[in-house]
Parts: structure tokens; C-alpha cells; sequence
């Protein structure tokens, strides 16, 4: 062999070895090593997604951050039955209120929470190594009739909190047996019955980026019988099931497949209650799903579709050999484009029609959403990402 045969060989082995061996972690399923799996997404074929895009950027204009630096990671808002507000989670785990001047303290959901453990980080990813303790609250629901505050806790569960706050009491942290693991978004009705979500039943929330990464498809859809106090299954072996919302009259509630893209339809009322069938195929993968007072929805999008995250839904092999290499989180990001951190919403009629598609692409005022909360003539918008609650003028 030639000196440049030898030198190019010993390159290729070399290289070959790095990327097998990762040595520096750069894969960003290192962490998880030899458990990582890859479950094939059974995503809508590519010729049924409609690609809408708001080229206007709409977003942009007529909204504003508030509260910046002062709320970290706020995923869901709420506005109680006097219209008060707005009520938000944080990534320390409190349920924090804004009495129209300042952000006071109003709920938490650990016993144990400690200052040393879970006082203010100045990243909001390093919130993750405590979060187990300190909890970390997800969807807020008010019970309008009773002032309660419904808390999808992520690590304890399905939780209350009477109209004077405090610490609230778990109503359950299991179904059927089953430990809840993620327990993210929840809906109810008059009666205060529960629909709600337990994203995963293998992985915590901590580990959300592989849920993601993976296509984890043990997530669950769960009912609490207010009667009863059980927890029933409604459906399993979801993927990332995630944000849930009843239907104006009551007939029906939806709930967001986060892998998949897709709002699903769960039926409560009528000749097809108890099943289930696809409301809309969204331009990309969503966190959480609110109805407004016409009845309509509104949902946030995290991440915009695209070729590449279809094929390497559909191939879960090639997904696997891709996420395993040495290659960085940010290049991941730059390849699906989510690294602008643009924000997309959209909103459907109560029939699934789509009406609206509002969008920030750069992130210049309006970053990553979580969640709208259409209150008072404005969208607010959470962000389990950013240091700040985003608030847009309805025309
Ligand atoms: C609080 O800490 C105690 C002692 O470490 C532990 O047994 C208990 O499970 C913890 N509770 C919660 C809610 O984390
Ligand atoms: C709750 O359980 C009671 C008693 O079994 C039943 O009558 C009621 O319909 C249940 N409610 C819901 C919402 O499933
Ligand atoms: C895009 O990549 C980032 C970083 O790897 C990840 O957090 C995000 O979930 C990805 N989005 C999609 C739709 O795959």
C-alpha cells in the first residue's frame, strides 16, 4: 500500500473508533448509553401535512416580553375565576401568582423543598438535577365553580391546592397499578372529574430530550373519577402524549401527541364516547392545547416539521446511528432548525378546521411556546424554556 493509502486508512479506522466510542460525550444521547432505544414514529404520510407558515410573522408585532428574568421556565398560565393573575409554574417548583405588582409565592408541591436545593439557577436546564425533589409543576387547571387549583405535577403527580394556596395534596400518583412518571397536562370537568396525561412511564421529565429522541411510546391518557377517587387508563402506548383540553360544550376533549404531531379527539358524550380518532395533523410537534371562550384552540408548537425529522422518525435505525455520533447538540438544532428558537402557534375550530397560524420564526420577541392562554383580549404565552411570559394584542 502507498504511504497515502496507509495515512488514509489509519485516518478512516481512527475515525471510525471516535465516533463508536464518543469519548468526549458529545453525542447528546450520551448520557443515556447503552439504554438508548429508538422506536419507529408513525408519522402521517408526508403528502397529508399541510405546511402552512405565517410569512408575515405576525408575532412579531404587537407583542411584548413581560416579567423578564423574573419567572424561569413559566409552561403553563392560568387565570383563576375572579380573573386574576396570571398563575404559573416554575422551574423551582412553585406555583407562583401575579397580584397585579409583583410576583408573589402561592403554591408548591414537595415537602421536602429545601432553599439550598432549589434556589434560583442561573440556567434553566440545571434545574433538572433537583427537580425530583423539589417538584416541578406542569399544567395549572382552576376548578371555576370550587377556586381549587388542579397541578399536573411532573414527579408527584396529579395534585390540588385550596383557593388559599399552600402546599397541595396529591390526588393520585398512580393508575391501575402503574406509577405515574411524567405527569404533564391535565383538563376537568364541572364535577371534577380528571382527564389528564402521564407523558412517559419509563423516563422523568429530566430526561424529556429522550422521550423525544427515542419515540418513547409508554405515555398514557388517565381519567380521575372525582366519585370514586380512581384512576382509570383510557389509552396507552402513547407517544409523548402531552397538553389536554375539554371541548367548549364538554362533548369531547383533545390531547396533543408530541412526537407524532398531532392533536387527537377523546370523546366523553354520545354515540362515540370512550374512542378516540385523529382532530388535526399540525405543521409540527406541540406542547400544550387551550380552548378560548368561542371554543376554538389554540396550540403552541414547539419545533416546526421537517424532512429530516420525518426520516428519521420513520427509520428509527438511522435515527439511532445519527444521535449515537459525536455531533452536538447546537448542529442537531441548526439541522432541524430549532435553533432560532422560533415561536409558532396555531388555532383550530371546535370541528378541527384550521383558522389561524401566528408565528415569530426568528424568536425576536416571541421564543419557544409551551402554552396559550387566551385571556382578556391577549394571548400570553408559557415557555418552559425562557425567563419570561410573552403577551400578544389580539387585533
Ligand atoms: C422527602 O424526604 C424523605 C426523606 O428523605 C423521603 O422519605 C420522602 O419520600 C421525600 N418526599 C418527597 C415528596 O420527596
Ligand atoms: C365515576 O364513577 C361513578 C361510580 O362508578 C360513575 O357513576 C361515574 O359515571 C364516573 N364518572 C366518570 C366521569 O367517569
Ligand atoms: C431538534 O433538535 C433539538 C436539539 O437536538 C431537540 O431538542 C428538538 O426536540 C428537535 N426537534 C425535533 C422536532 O426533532
Amino acid at each position: 500500500m502507498s504511504r497515502v493509502g496507509v495515512t488514509a486508512s489509519i485516518s478512516i479506522i481512527t475515525l471510525a473508533v471516535y465516533c463508536a466510542w464518543d469519548p468526549f460525550d458529545h453525542s447528546v444521547v450520551s448520557e443515556y448509553r447503552r439504554e438508548f432505544e429508538a422506536h419507529k414514529v408513525e408519522f402521517p404520510a408526508w403528502s397529508e401535512v399541510r405546511m402552512v407558515r405565517d410569512v408575515e410573522n405576525r408575532l412579531v408585532r404587537g407583542s411584548e416580553r413581560r416579567f423578564v428574568g423574573e419567572v424561569q421556565g413559566p409552561e403553563s398560565i392560568a387565570f383563576d375565576g375572579l380573573g386574576r393573575g396570571p398563575y404559573t409554574g416554575v422551574a423551582d417548583g412553585r406555583v407562583v401568582f401575579w397580584n397585579g405588582r409583583a410576583w408573589a409565592d402561592f403554591a408548591y408541591t414537595s415537602s421536602n423543598r429545601s432553599e439550598e436545593l432549589c434556589s434560583r439557577k442561573a440556567e434553566i436546564m440545571s434545574y433538572r438535577e433537583n427537580e425530583h425533589t423539589c417538584g416541578r409543576p406542569l399544567g395549572l387547571r382552576f376548578h371555576k365553580k370550587t377556586g381549587d387549583l388542579y397541578i399536573a405535577d411532573a414527579y408527584f403527580g396529579l395534585m390540588k391546592v385550596g383557593p388559599e394556596g399552600g402546599l397541595a395534596t396529591c390526588l393520585t400518583d398512580e393508575a391501575e397499578g402503574v406509577p405515574l412518571t411524567f405527569t404533564n397536562d391535565l383538563d376537568l370537568d364541572d364535577e371534577g372529574n380528571v382527564y389528564f396525561t402521564d407523558s412517559s412511564t419509563r423516563h422523568q421529565r429530566r430526561n424529556f430530550l429522550q422521550v423525544i429522541y427515542s419515540g418513547d411510546n409508554s405515555g398514557r391518557l388517565l381519567k380521575y373519577n372525582s366519585t370514586t377517587k380512581e384512576t382509570t387508563v383510557l389509552m396507552k402506548n402513547l407517544q409523548f402524549p402531552n397538553g389536554v383540553s375539554m371541548s367548549k360544550d364538554k362533548s369531547f376533549f383533545l390531547f396533543c401527541e408530541g412526537v407524532i404531531g398531532r392533536l387527537r379527539r377523546y370523546w366523553l358524550k354520545g354515540e362515540k364516547a370512550g374512542t378516540s380518532e385523529v382532530f388535526a395533523i399540525l405543521p409540527g410537534f406541540p406542547d400544550n392545547v387551550r380552548t378560548n371562550e368561542k371554543g376554538e384552540f389554540w396550540v403552541a408548537i414547539h419545533t416546526r416539521r421537517s424532512m429530516y425529522t420525518y426520516i428519521c422518525g420513520i427509520f428509527p435505525r438511522l435515527r439511532k446511528f445519527l444521535l449515537k455520533l459525536p455531533i452536538p447538540l447546537r448542529v442537531h438544532q441548526i439541522i432541524n432548525r430549532s435553533y432560532k428558537q422560533p415561536a409558532i402557534v396555531v388555532k383550530y375550530s371546535s370541528e378541527g378546521e384550521l383558522l389561524e397560524i401566528l408565528e415569530d420564526s426568528e424568536g425576536q420577541v416571541v421564543r419557544t411556546v409551551s402554552e396559550v392562554e387566551e385571556n382578556d383580549g391577549k394571548l400570553w404565552f408559557g415557555s418552559v424554556l425562557m425567563s419570561f411570559i410573552a403577551v400578544h394584542k389580539l387585533e
